[in-house]
């Protein structure tokens, strides 16, 4: 079996075949969870994970994106993000629902922001904060998603590990930094998600080389970063095995202990518990 960590079937791209995409995945040994970017999302992965009796599970969260009003198209990508306010109480209740596993997704996204545009620079930071300090008082692991903002991230993350007794712990998803700051995530008892970005760019070569088959987790990211032999198609937690083909050549090792390996580290970061 194999464990999807990161996929967004909550999202619009599935509102009319979402169940089949989820039974799709169950009926082919792919568990999966469904990570929200606001809060509709985040709700509506919790309704998920509630209307399966195994097998799908939740984190709730507010993305970076979503803290500014923004629209833009790239490539096959049409966004549109709302100015969402981070309201602790109500992420708070979704967080206690019994099938959420992890705080998220959260963290910080430089991509579209201009160096200059410290304002919004620091409301990313303070509710990353914010996500971090109720995800250490709810005891979940926290889904960090980081692009062009690894430095400021490292630096919250040692903050707390520095002035906390209680330490988040957590994936980085979709890695998108070098094998040295991979090093000073996992230091720090944080896990390195690849998805199918893997499949088509030689990029991460390395920092899979140097990262321990421990600390790998494996994703889609679906509906996006569709792996080969895909592209062009919209993505589905069912694709996850090529990222776990791809990693098993890189590493040198069979597909079978890549998915064992991995599974098991899906379950003990989120606190899985299968029966088989
Ligand atoms: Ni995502």
């Amino acid at each position: 079996m194999l464990i999807d960590t990161h996929a967004h079937i909550n999202f619009k791209d599935y509102k009319t075949d979402g169940d089949e995409v989820v039974k799709r995945a169950l009926e082919n040994g792919v568990w999966l969870i469904n990570v929200g970017a606001e809060f509709e999302t985040s709700k509506r992965a919790v309704e998920y994970s509630k209307n399966y009796p195994e097998g799908v599970f939740a984190a709730v969260g507010l993305h970076p994106i979503h803290l500014t009003q923004q629209k833009f198209k790239e490539k096959d990508l049409e966004f549109e993000s709302k100015a969402e306010e981070f309201d602790e109480k109500i992420y708070r209740e979704l967080a206690s629902r019994p099938k959420v596993v992890a705080i998220g997704e959260i963290g910080m996204d430089y991509y579209r922001i201009k160096d200059d545009d410290l304002g919004i620079k620091e409301k990313q930071k303070e509710v990353f904060k914010k996500q971090i300090e109720l995800a250490i008082e709810l005891e979940l692991p926290i889904i960090i998603h980081c692009r062009n903002a690894h430095a400021d991230v490292l630096e919250i993350l040692k903050s707390y590990i520095l002035h906390l007794k209680s330490q988040p712990k957590g994936v980085i998803h979709s890695f998108s930094g070098n094998y040295k700051q991979a090093r000073e995530y996992r230091k720090m008892g944080f896990k390195i998600a690849f998805n199918g970005i893997i499949t088509f760019a030689r990029d991460y070569d390395k920092v899979i080389l140097d990262t321990p088959l421990k600390d790998i987790l494996i994703e889609t990211d679906c509906p996006y970063l569709t792996p080969v032999p895909y592209r062009g198609k919209r993505n589905e937690p069912l694709y996850v095995i090529e990222v776990a083909k791809k990693l098993a050549e890189i590493k040198g090792i069979s597909l079978k202990e890549m998915a064992d390996q991995t599974t098991k580290n899906a379950k003990e970061i989120f606190g899985i518990k299968i029966i088989d």
